[in-house]
């Protein structure tokens, strides 16, 4: 809980979704898939999951301007620009999300969803990442 608090005063942000009641989210569990390729494509899903907990910072086309990004100290990161995401590794950006900003040596304001997220879907964000940014890693 306590975490979660001071991320949230350290934003100056009082709408991040507090990660703690939120139950684990494993929506393609059910998917009976033999390849983690399609495992951990990028789906309707994703991109849902994307607009309910991440656009209201990064913004509804990831360009970093959700409405919460006035208010951050940090701004969010353009999930579009490519010159940036080339330099990180998927796996960078799969520990950000899991981790935290705080975790990966970024700002605290960007919160740590491995309360939220199953790893799986995780790597789907990191994919649906890829996807705005028309990118991958150099
Ligand atoms: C409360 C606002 C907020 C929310 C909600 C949020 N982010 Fe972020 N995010 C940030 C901020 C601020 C940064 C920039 C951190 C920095 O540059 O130091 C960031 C950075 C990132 C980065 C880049 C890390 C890097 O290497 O620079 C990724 C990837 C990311 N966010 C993914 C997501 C995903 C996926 C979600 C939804 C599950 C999400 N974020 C939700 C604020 C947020």
């Amino acid at each position: 809980m306590l975490p979660v608090f001071v991320v949230v005063l350290g934003c100056g942000s009082e709408t991040i979704p507090s990660q703690a009641e939120t139950p684990k989210i494993d929506a393609i569990e059910s998917i009976d898939s033999q390849s983690v390729e399609m495992m951990i494509s990028v789906t309707q899903e994703t991109r849902q999951l994307y607009q309910r907990y991440c656009a209201q910072c990064h913004g509804v086309k990831g360009k970093g301007d959700g409405i919460n990004a006035l208010y951050l100290v940090v701004p969010p990161r353009d999930h579009t620009k490519s010159d940036y995401l080339e330099t990180r590794t998927d796996q960078q950006l799969f520990n950000a999300i899991k981790l935290g900003g705080l975790a990966v040596g970024r700002a605290p304001c960007m919160p740590a969803w491995e309360h939220t997220f199953e790893d799986k879907i995780i790597h789907t964000l990191v994919n649906y990442i890829r996807e705005l940014c028309n990118c991958k890693t150099l």
